[in-house]
């Protein structure tokens, strides 16, 4: 194991006090951290942080923004983010910390960046039983993301050597502590409608809940491999969609819409005349006036909400235009989202 330097953002160290020190601070910082935790490593990041949750996607090669699993040190530290409900309480008193993932609606204020829900109405949260997790998380002192820690495409790490070698040049700093004890990811289980559903069979059974629950718990599938993403998502998975129209790669205006802009937006004309200089502020929002991806990646959940129609506000147009978005890099999974909205719609209608 390499030995780690104050200003040291990569490489592998072993777990100590003063390395966890380290990473709690690279986190603070916005930086990525990979950690270990009983399931599998995850790659970090400071959750209330919207830079620092694309860093995630970015590093993962992710294809699309599934939404991502928020990390606490204590129980109580998830009463700022989530509605806490009965079903929740009691498989929190009886499985955390542990392998248990709850999805829960988010509170409002909940300081959490929306690209970790990936525009949903929903979080999803866990408490890890990892001794140096915790000690990481309570020293970071707020919610980290955290997917697994390996490409997109491979297979979890168990091992610091697995992450290393899955995000070769790309790995951040990796807290080492071990193989993992459990080696699977955490279930994840839906409380946010009525009936709780299974999305993701893993450390903690459907016998073990629906015992603790006094109720048979339907699990949701079919599931993919990576990540067990549903495959077909609009089976499991809700998808984030606006409520105005969206129309993508647009290369003019038409009257009564608004602007998502990528990159200049200076020669956005009007169609029958104008500008988009002459829209009113609430109509238009640019992703990254430098065109760089990752900001774009950051802003995408906040402004499609910032320009879309919500209850009690009154916006001054009815539809979303927005400029395009190079299919590279990261811009091919904020180009999925974008695709994904402007289809849910066409589905919803
Ligand atoms: O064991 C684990 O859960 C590991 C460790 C690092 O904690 N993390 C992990 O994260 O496996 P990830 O991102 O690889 O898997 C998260 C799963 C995905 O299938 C995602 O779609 C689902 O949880 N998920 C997260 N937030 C969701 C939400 N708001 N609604 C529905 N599904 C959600
Ligand atoms: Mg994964």
């Amino acid at each position: 194991m390499t030995a780690v330097t104050d200003n040291q953002t990569r490489g592998i160290a072993t777990a100590n006090p003063e390395t966890i020190a380290r990473a709690a601070t690279l986190l603070q910082n916005g930086e990525l951290v990979a950690f270990p935790t009983e399931t599998v490593y995850g790659l970090g990041a400071d959750a209330t942080n919207s830079h620092a949750v694309a860093g995630i996607f970015k590093t993962k090669q992710r294809p699309d923004f599934n939404p991502l699993i928020v990390h606490v040190g204590r129980k109580e530290d998830i009463a700022k983010l989530v509605e806490i409900n009965d079903v929740a309480l009691r498989l929190i008193e009886k499985f955390w910390p542990g392998p248990l993932t709850l999805i829960l609606p988010r509170l409002d204020g909940c300081p959490v960046s929306e690209l970790c829900s990936a525009g949903l109405p929903t979080l999803a949260i866990r408490m890890p039983a990892h001794k140096t997790a915790q000690t990481l998380l309570k020293k970071a002192g707020r919610p980290i993301a955290a997917p697994s820690a390996n490409r997109s495409g491979q297979l979890s790490p168990t091992t610091p050597k697995h992450v290393a070698d899955s995000l070769g040049a790309d790995a951040p700093f990796i807290l080492a502590d071990g193989p993992c004890t459990l080696g699977l990811e955490s279930t994840v289980i839906d409380l946010s409608a009525d009936t709780p559903v299974i999305l993701r069979p893993g450390g903690v059974t459907p016998d073990d809940i629906s015992h603790t629950l006094g109720q048979t718990i339907d699990i949701a599938t079919p599931h993919g491999s990576d990540d067990t993403a549903p495959r077909s998502p609009g089976l499991t998975l809700r998808h984030y969609a606006p409520r105005l129209p969206l129309r993508l790669n647009a290369v003019d205006l038409k009257p009564g819409e608004a602007l998502l802009a990528f990159g200049s937006d200076k020669f956005m004309g009007i169609q029958g005349g104008g500008s988009a200089k002459d829209l009113p502020e609430d109509s238009i929002r640019n992703l990254s006036p430098d065109q760089d991806l990752h900001e774009a990646a950051a802003n995408l959940f906040r402004m499609l909400h910032d320009l879309d129609a919500q209850d009690g506000t009154d916006v001054k147009h009815n539809a979303i235009a927005v400029m395009a978005i190079p299919e590279t890099g990261l811009g091919l999974a904020i180009n999925d989202r974008l695709r994904r909205a402007a289809t849910a719609q066409l589905n919803d209608n």
